[in-house]
């Protein structure tokens, strides 16, 4: 894989210094003075917007290395001092949630209202229109099953700022001998650096590659690369489709944050595959790991059009409940390394006020991909660590069931967390934990089968 962006660099180091993921080398001279003005302009961009919320202290967040004296907790029974959840299907006018046509009208709306102005941030209004080319279109058989690749490139209207141009990233790859419009699922995929991989196990090397397996299956995948429209910090959120929408401004403080970018850019991708004969637009899954597995289920959340989300890993601003006191809290979140994912107001919950105090928690972002499925993913304490909180993922999973039943599905089915490599998934929200570390490898067979009880229904 190659380097597009120092910011892939940059994410590449973060991992290894938060968690000691993966084997990284040294920074060469010019990118380590990359890395420290990208640092510099980020620390002037949070600040800017810590003033703008009249905000004179944070609280520092917990230390992801599990040997430090201020590790987060891992402690079980000190994870819930926060007795208590918001409920999804309470309205704000105090009245219970009884019929789905309220859900859809009333109480919908209200969760995502809250999601926008204090967690992710809006989508603006107006956002420019995206002109695709199809760069490339080659044979491959790298995955061992005959396909086509088409590179992609999303040229996105920039006339109202021309200083700004954002071009996003995309590859589909579908199978050569498909004869109909095939189901796609796409991953937000991370660009390493030669040399540098991605953590977790080298794709392919004890199971198929997840593209092998979808390709033998019929079905085609797709690469998005969202730091090709949005960078991963906050110095580039005068950059990149937020910096093009806001003309080179520093956000207000319910802007969107780079995960909203991201999943921006997944919808774009699937207006793509709606003028391309390849793929079909009813059959369109999400995939992604660790923040791509937050971008997941934000892009899930707000974007109907995606059948299924395969959500890897994402721990904290993810699937895990946030009112948690276990692995990654709010505080890092909210922190200079993290807060530009979200909206600026997000970091007010790392003060002055607390996670208790958010008027929403992330059963409820689960809970706005109902009636569609959900696969929660996660990798085994032991070698991935604590830091995402997996049982904190699958309470997300579990406090989202009534919204499902409500809308005539099934919840997870049981409040108890399931032993590792017992899947879950019988019903329309499921869950894995594989014995595995930070990916989700080994949960492809188990996704792609959970897909076919949707997928293999229907044609378009
Ligand atoms: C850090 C961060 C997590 C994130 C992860 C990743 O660990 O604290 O929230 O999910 O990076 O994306 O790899």
């Amino acid at each position: 894989m190659i380097i597009k962006k120092t910011t892939g660099l940059l994410f590449a180091i973060s991992i290894l210094t938060l968690h000691g993921y993966g084997q990284f080398g040294r920074l060469s001279p010019a990118d380590s003075i990359r890395r420290d003005s990208i640092n510099k302009v980020t620390q002037q961009d949070y600040k800017n917007m810590l003033a703008i919320l009249g905000i004179t202290s944070t609280r520092p967040g917990p230390s992801g290395n599990p040997q430090a004296s201020n590790a987060a907790n891992t402690d079980e029974s000190k994870a819930s001092p926060y007795s208590t959840l918001p409920d999804p299907l309470l309205l704000n006018n105090g009245r219970k949630v009884t019929d789905a046509n309220t859900w859809w009208d009333k109480r919908r709306p209200e969760i995502v209202e809250d999601f926008d102005r204090e967690v992710y941030g809006r989508v603006p209004k107006k956002t420019p229109g995206v002109n695709w080319e199809v760069i490339s279109v080659t044979n491959d058989s790298s995955h061992h099953v005959a396909a086509i690749i088409k590179k992609l490139a999303g040229h996105v209207d920039n006339s109202s700022y021309p200083s700004i141009s954002v071009n996003i990233d995309l590859t589909l790859t579908t199978p050569a001998n498909a004869n109909r419009p095939v189901p796609v699922i796409m991953e937000f995929g991370f660009v390493f650096p030669p040399g540098l991989r991605a953590p977790g196990p080298p794709a392919g090397a004890a199971e198929k590659s997840w593209q092998q397996q979808l390709l033998e299956k019929g079905w085609g995948y797709a690469v998005l690369v969202p730091t090709s429209y949005q960078a991963d910090n906050g110095a580039g959120l005068t950059q990149g489709i937020i910096g093009l929408v806001n003309k080179g401004q520093p956000r207000r403080p319910d802007d969107w944050g780079a995960l909203r970018a991201w999943a921006w850019g997944a919808s774009r991708a699937l207006d793509y595959f709606k003028t391309d004969k390849d793929v079909d637009t009813k059959r369109v899954g999400i995939e992604g790991l660790s923040r791509y597995g937050k971008a997941t289920i934000v892009a899930m959340a707000y974007e109907p059009r995606f059948a299924i989300a395969f959500v890897g890993s994402s721990g904290a601003g993810g699937t895990k409940i946030l009112r948690r006191v276990f692995g990654e809290q709010v505080e890092n979140l909210a922190s200079s390394g993290e807060y530009h994912w979200f909206a600026g107001n997000f970091i007010k919950y790392a003060g002055p006020l607390t996670p208790n105090d958010l008027p929403v928690d992330a059963h409820e972002l689960v809970a706005l991909c109902a009636p569609r499925p959900v696969f929660i993913s996660s990798g085994s304490p032991k070698v991935e660590g604590q830091w995402v909180d997996a049982k904190g993922m699958f309470l997300g999973g579990v406090y989202a069931g009534p919204v499902y039943k409500l809308l005539g599905k099934k919840d997870l089915g049981t409040m108890e967390m399931p032993p590792i490599e017992i899947p879950l998934m019988d019903g329309d929200i499921a869950f894995r934990q594989h014995s595995g570390g930070h990916t989700t490898g080994p949960n492809w067979p188990y996704f792609i089968e959970l897909a076919s009880r949707y997928f293999d229904r229907r044609s378009k």
